[in-house]
C-alpha cells in the first residue's frame, strides 16, 4: 500500500494533483500536508474531502518535530513535495522566508524521509517539484533543457535552486530515492491572483488596471495545470530515479501578447465593447532582477516518458476565464482582507 505525503497540496498545482491522485488511485492512501498560508484554500478540494483515501494534516515543513511526528505515525513511502512560497514578487520583498519555506523546509522533509527509512529505501520515492527558474534567463533563443547550468536570478529561484541541489546530494550522500521535475509558468483554475494571469482576470472583472512590468516584452513558457498533474502522475509511476525532467507547455508568450488575448476573450465573455479591457494596460515599473525569458525544451519527459500537453493555450485560458467567472465567490474570498494590503503595497504608484 502506498502512503503517499503530497505538500501544499492545498495550493494551485497541489490541489489539482491531489484531486488527480485520490480520485485515480483509489488504492493509495493520499496525506495531504499544507499549513493553510494566504496560498493555500481547502475550498479547493472540497469535492474530494470525504474520500476514504484522502486524509488533510494542517501543519508546517519547517516544524522539525511535528514532521518527524507525522512520518513516524503515518510511515509515509512516497512524498511529492510542493509546499512552498512561490511568488517572486514577495520573496523580493522578504527573502528569508523564502529561505525558511523552501530551503529549511525542504530539508526538513528529507532528513524525516531519511530517518524513517535509510535502512530500507527500496520501492521509496521523494519527488521534488520544482520550477524552470532555477536556470536564470534565456535570451531570444534557445531552450533550457535539463543541462542547463543552474543560474537563479530572484530570491525565489535561488531558494528553489537550493532545495534541488539538497535533494540531489541527500541522493548522492545517503543513497535516498529521488526525482525532480522542473515545471515552466502554470496557469488555470484556482491559481491565487497574485501570479499574471488570475490578477489580470481579477482586475479586468473590477476594471482595474493591468499593471504590466516593463515594456511587456518579457516571454514565458505557459502549461495548463492539468497537464502538469499528468505530467507528474507520469514522473511518478514512470520516472527514472535521480533523474531530472523538464516539463513544459511548448507555448511562449510575451506578456503583452498574452495579455491582449486575455483581454479579447474577456471582452467576448463579459458582453464588452471590443478593446474596452485593453484599455486598461497600464505599463509600470520593472520588476527588478525580471528574468527576459523562460522556455522549456521538454523533449526527454516527451520521448522517455511519452508526455505531452494536452490542451492548447486558447483552449487552457478559456478554461480557465470560465471558472474564474464561474467561481466569483473564490475569487472574492482570497481578494479580501490581506490581499486589499499586499496589493496596495505591490502596486501602491499605479
Ligand atoms: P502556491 O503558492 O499556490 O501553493 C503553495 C502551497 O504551499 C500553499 O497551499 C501553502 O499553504 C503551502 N505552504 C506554504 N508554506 C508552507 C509550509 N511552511 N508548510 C506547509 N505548507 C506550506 O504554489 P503553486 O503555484 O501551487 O506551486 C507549487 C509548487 O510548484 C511550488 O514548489 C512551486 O515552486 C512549484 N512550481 C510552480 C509553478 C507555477 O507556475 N505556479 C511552476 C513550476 C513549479
Ligand atoms: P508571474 O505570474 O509572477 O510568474 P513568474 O514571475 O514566476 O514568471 O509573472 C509572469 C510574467 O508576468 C513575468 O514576466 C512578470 C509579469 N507580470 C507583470 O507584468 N505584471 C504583474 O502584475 C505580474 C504579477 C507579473
Amino acid at each position: 500500500m502506498h502512503s503517499i505525503l503530497i505538500t501544499g497540496g492545498a495550493g494551485f498545482i497541489g490541489s489539482h494533483l491531489v484531486r488527480r491522485f485520490v480520485q485515480r488511485y483509489p488504492n493509495y492512501k493520499i496525506y495531504n500536508l499544507d499549513a493553510l498560508t494566504y496560498a493555500g484554500n481547502l475550498e479547493n478540494l472540497k469535492d474530494i474531502e470525504s474520500y476514504p483515501n484522502y486524509k488533510f494534516i494542517k501543519g508546517d515543513i519547517t516544524d522539525g518535530h511535528f514532521i518527524s511526528q507525522i512520518f513516524e505515525t503515518y510511515k509515509f513511502t512516497h512524498v511529492i513535495h510542493l509546499a512552498a512560497e512561490s511568488h517572486v514578487d514577495r520573496s523580493i520583498k522578504d527573502p528569508l522566508s523564502f529561505v525558511k519555506t523552501n530551503v529549511i523546509g525542504t530539508v526538513t522533509l528529507l532528513n524525516a524521509f531519511k530517518e524513517l527509512w535509510s535502512s530500507n529505501f527500496t520501492d521509496k520515492l521523494f519527488y521534488h517539484v520544482s520550477t524552470d527558474e532555477v536556470y536564470g534567463t534565456l535570451g531570444d533563443t534557445g531552450f533550457f533543457t535539463e543541462n542547463t547550468a543552474y543560474d537563479p536570478n530572484s530570491p525565489y529561484s535561488a531558494s528553489k535552486a537550493s532545495s534541488d541541489h539538497f535533494v540531489r546530494a541527500y541522493g548522492e550522500t545517503y543513497g535516498l530515492p529521488y526525482v525532480i521535475t522542473n515545471c515552466s509558468n502554470n496557469y488555470g483554475q484556482n491559481q491565487f491572483p497574485e501570479k499574471l494571469i488570475p490578477l489580470f482576470i481579477n482586475n479586468i472583472i473590477n476594471k482595474m488596471p493591468l499593471p504590466v512590468y516593463g515594456d511587456g516584452n518579457y516571454t514565458r513558457d505557459w502549461l495548463y495545470v492539468i497537464d502538469h498533474a499528468v505530467a507528474i502522475d507520469t514522473v511518478f509511476h514512470k520516472g527514472k530515479l535521480s533523474e531530472t525532467y523538464n516539463i513544459g507547455g511548448f507555448n511562449e508568450w510575451k506578456n503583452i501578447d498574452l495579455v491582449r488575448l486575455l483581454c479579447r476573450q474577456m471582452d467576448e465573455r463579459l458582453g464588452n465593447k471590443e478593446n474596452s479591457s485593453e484599455e486598461l494596460i497600464t505599463f509600470v515599473k520593472d520588476r527588478p532582477g525580471h528574468d527576459l525569458r523562460y522556455a522549456i525544451d521538454a523533449t526527454k519527459i516527451k520521448e522517455e516518458l511519452g508526455w505531452s500537453p494536452s490542451v492548447t493555450f486558447e483552449e487552457g485560458l478559456s478554461k480557465t476565464i470560465d471558472w474564474y467567472l464561474n467561481n466569483s465567490e473564490w475569487l472574492n474570498s482570497v481578494t479580501s482582507g490581506d490581499y486589499l494590503s499586499y496589493y496596495q503595497n505591490q502596486y501602491e504608484k499605479i
